[in-house]
């Protein structure tokens, strides 16, 4: 069965608009996990843009499910990760001037260097995961560096429509059987919505799917009218 990880960085970049103390995201994780979310992902940037240190260490204490670190593979994260100590941590590229993760970690140029890394988490049984593009030599330098799953990015597959988009779902499906036989665990995630989701899902021995914005747009657009009612009515009583 395919699980549910939920990202919930952009409750925390709703606060820092602000940086102000709501929303919270460790409130709204326990309110993802109430939804059914099987882990909570969660990136601490370089530049703490949205989740901020005291985040990650309140979430490790009150969720219920399991905890996914999103980070860079720096030595000041790996401090951090081997203090909290996260189910997973899942190594992600980072520049400071993105929006967001732009594309899949090039493992194939770091082999040595991840290699060290990746060790020094399991060291701390941490398990870890690689957020790279479903390209064959990415799965196989992953499976020689150690990790012990792969997140497949899915944010061209997104991105794309028509032909394209079924030419990227091919290369999505390719990647993670060859991952599956090489005894990788598969995960997938980036820009997936309502609408693109399912065929994600249906791929074989899919493990986990991390989804953070069309979720948290979703939850504006079911909430809004209701938080707006609240507020209407407190106005009314004067
Ligand atoms: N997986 C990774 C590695 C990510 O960096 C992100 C975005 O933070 C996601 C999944 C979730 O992407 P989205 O917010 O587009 O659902």
């Amino acid at each position: 069965m395919t699980t549910l990880g939920v990202n919930i960085d952009h409750i925390a970049n709703v606060r820092q608009a602000r940086k102000t103390v709501e929303p919270d995201p460790v409130q709204f994780a326990f309110l993802a996990e109430l939804g059914g979310a099987d882990s909570i992902t969660v990136h601490l940037r370089e530049d703490r843009r949205h989740i901020q240190d005291r985040d990650v260490f309140l979430l490790k204490e009150t969720i219920k499910t399991k905890l996914n670190l999103e980070m860079a593979a720096t030595e000041e994260m790996l401090k951090i990760a081997k203090k909290l100590i996260p189910d997973y941590v899942t190594l992600v590229p980072e520049k400071r001037e993105e929006v967001t993760t732009e594309g899949g970690l090039d493992v194939k140029s770091n082999v040595q260097y991840l290699k060290n890394f990746v060790e020094n988490l399991k060291k701390s049984n941490i398990e870890v995961s690689a957020f790279i593009d479903p390209v064959g030599e990415q799965i196989n330098c992953s499976k020689e560096i150690g990790f012990t799953f792969i997140e497949l990015h899915t944010g061209k597959y997104a991105e794309l429509t028509g032909q394209g988009q079924y030419e990227e779902l091919q290369k999505i499906i390719e990647s993670a059987h060859l991952a599956n036989d090489l005894g990788l665990v598969v995960n997938a995630g980036h820009g997936l919505n309502y609408n693109n989701v399912e065929k994600i899902a249906a791929i074989n021995n899919m493990n986990e799917l991390n989804i953070g914005h069309s979720i948290v747009a979703r939850a504006l657009a079911v909430g809004l009218e209701k938080s707006v009612r609240e507020m209407k009515s407190l106005i009314k009583l004067n």
